[in-house]
């Protein structure tokens, strides 16, 4: 059993739901200093041959505080076309420079990337904030753009089509193995 067969599975449904262009949006989940759980809409930007994940965020962002203090999430996509599940899980690290946070940053859209030159996420509203509305792939990566990256540890995939409904999941362990459960 090798990491590609719920990497293939998933992929494919990705395709079949959101087709080339739409957004893969899931719901990523950490951890806070509180140990609570935190969640919040994310836009999955690539699924990695070996199981990796990448969601661009906001370096002053929540979900990259509690990324850097506790290193683990999980991120649920409902594919509703498909009637499937998948829940995707395991540690989560930031990246801050490399050839894959670059490669995210040359994909963003103009208005996407101007997200990234607005004031501090969940901080006070001012009025003489500058918010630009476009921001061209040609300028400088700025330091508050971060990638999170997913290294999955563990996959559940559901499938409401069936009856009974099917539940699988994969564990990775020193190799990867599946089991069917109960749903
Ligand atoms: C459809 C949708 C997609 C989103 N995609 C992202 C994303 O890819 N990255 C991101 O940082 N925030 C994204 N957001 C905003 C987050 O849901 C959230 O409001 C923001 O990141 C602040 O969350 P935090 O305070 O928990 O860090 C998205 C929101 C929606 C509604």
């Amino acid at each position: 059993m090798s990491v590609s067969d719920w990497v293939a599975e998933l992929r494919e449904a990705f395709e079949a739901e959101f087709g080339t262009e739409s957004p893969r949006i899931g719901a990523l989940a950490t951890v806070d200093d509180a140990g609570r759980p935190r969640v919040r809409s994310v836009v999955c930007r690539n699924v990695e041959e070996d199981g990796t994940l990448w969601v661009a965020s906001d370096a002053r962002s929540e979900k990259n505080r509690e990324a850097r203090a506790h290193p683990f999430g999980e991120i649920a996509f409902w594919l509703p076309t498909l009637r499937e599940q998948f829940r995707v899980a395991g540690s989560l690290r930031i990246s801050a420079m490399g050839d894959r946070r670059d490669r995210v940053w040359a994909e963003l859209s103009d208005a996407s990337r101007a997200l990234f030159f607005w004031p501090p996420p969940g901080g006070p509203i001012r009025e003489d904030a500058e918010l630009p509305d476009r921001v061209d792939v040609s300028t400088q990566i700025p330091g508050t753009f971060e990638l999170l990256v997913l290294k999955a540890d563990r996959v559940d995939h559901l499938d409401l089509n069936e009856h009974p409904h099917r539940r699988r999941i994969w564990r990775a362990d020193r190799s990867w193995a599946v089991r069917e459960v109960n749903p």
